[in-house]
């Protein structure tokens, strides 16, 4: 059985001010098997955040079932752990009691608690910045700190949107490779959101391309690139043009 399992999901926004419905997911299944690195892959606007919110249980479809570990969906839990686009640090609290803070929910003792986030701040490679404030770090470094907040709690599940939105190219790509290894080391599954098609060639397992409004799955694609993966190979590039060709109509139509 497969860990996640999106059943012919749709979910419908009535927007009052303008008396109308947005419909921003459109009959989506989509299946994720254990260790999966799955990238959800669209234009703005196409549901991305919809899907992995209803994944997270922070939202729930208008129709269809999303299920994880087979239990149906309905509240955010422990099973899966989120990581958004900004970090969402308390900034009042050092590197390690970020990390530890969903320990702190649940009135786990501080020398427990710190114990317990050294292994994730280790894991993330943020050794020696454990009391470090976010202030005191980098945008990537403050990512790492969310990352490892996320892996703390052991979900099966990471859910992940545009976490590297905002970080420069160059901290981007070790990003990725720090993430790739965090993946196997934790042997976790990954949902990851993005709009760059780079990036989903860089870190997918599989791809699911989006199309926009009403959103839905063009193709589910199963990348079969080595790793470390090389963006100038032919290979990877044969893939780009794939995606391109599956998101250039809707780019056509949007700038029409
Ligand atoms: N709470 C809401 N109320 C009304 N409409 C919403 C709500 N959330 C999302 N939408 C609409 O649903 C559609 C999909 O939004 P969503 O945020 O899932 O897109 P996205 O693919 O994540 O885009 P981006 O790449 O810009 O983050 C959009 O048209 C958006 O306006
Ligand atoms: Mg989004």
């Amino acid at each position: 059985m497969a860990l996640i399992t999106i059943d012919s999901v749709s979910r419908a926004f009535e927007d009052t001010k303008r008396k109308q419905v947005v419909t921003a997911l459109d009959n989506v299944s989509l299946k994720v098997e254990r260790n999966d690195f799955l990238c959800l892959l669209g234009p703005s606007g196409c549901g991305k955040s919809t899907l992995l919110n209803m994944i997270a249980g922070f939202d729930n479809p208008s129709s269809g079932t999303v299920s994880v570990g087979g239990s149906i969906v309905s509240a955010p839990g422990a099973d899966r752990g989120v990581v958004f686009q900004q970090a969402n640090l308390m900034p009042w609290l050092p590197v390690w009691e970020n990390v530890a803070f969903h320990l702190k929910m649940r009135n786990v003792a501080k020398p427990e608690r710190r114990e317990r986030a050294q292994r994730f701040i280790e894991m993330v490679g943020l050794k020696g910045f454990e009391n470090h404030f976010p202030s005191e770090l980098s945008g990537g470094m403050n990512q790492r700190v969310g990352i490892a907040r996320a892996l703390l709690m052991n979900p099966e599940v990471i859910l992940m949107d545009e976490p590297f939105g905002a970080l420069d190219e160059q901290t981007k790509m070790d990003m990725h490779a720090e993430l790739i290894r965090i993946w196997r080391e934790s042997r976790s599954t990954i949902v990851f959101v993005t709009h760059g098609i780079d990036e989903s060639l860089a870190l997918g397992t599989h791809v699911a391309v989006m199309s926009a409004r009403p959103g839905r799955i063009r193709e589910l694609l199963p990348i079969e690139l080595d790793r470390p993966r090389d963006p100038t190979s032919t290979e990877f590039n044969d893939y780009k043009r794939h995606i391109l060709s599956l998101l250039r109509p809707e780019a056509v139509t949007e700038l029409a």
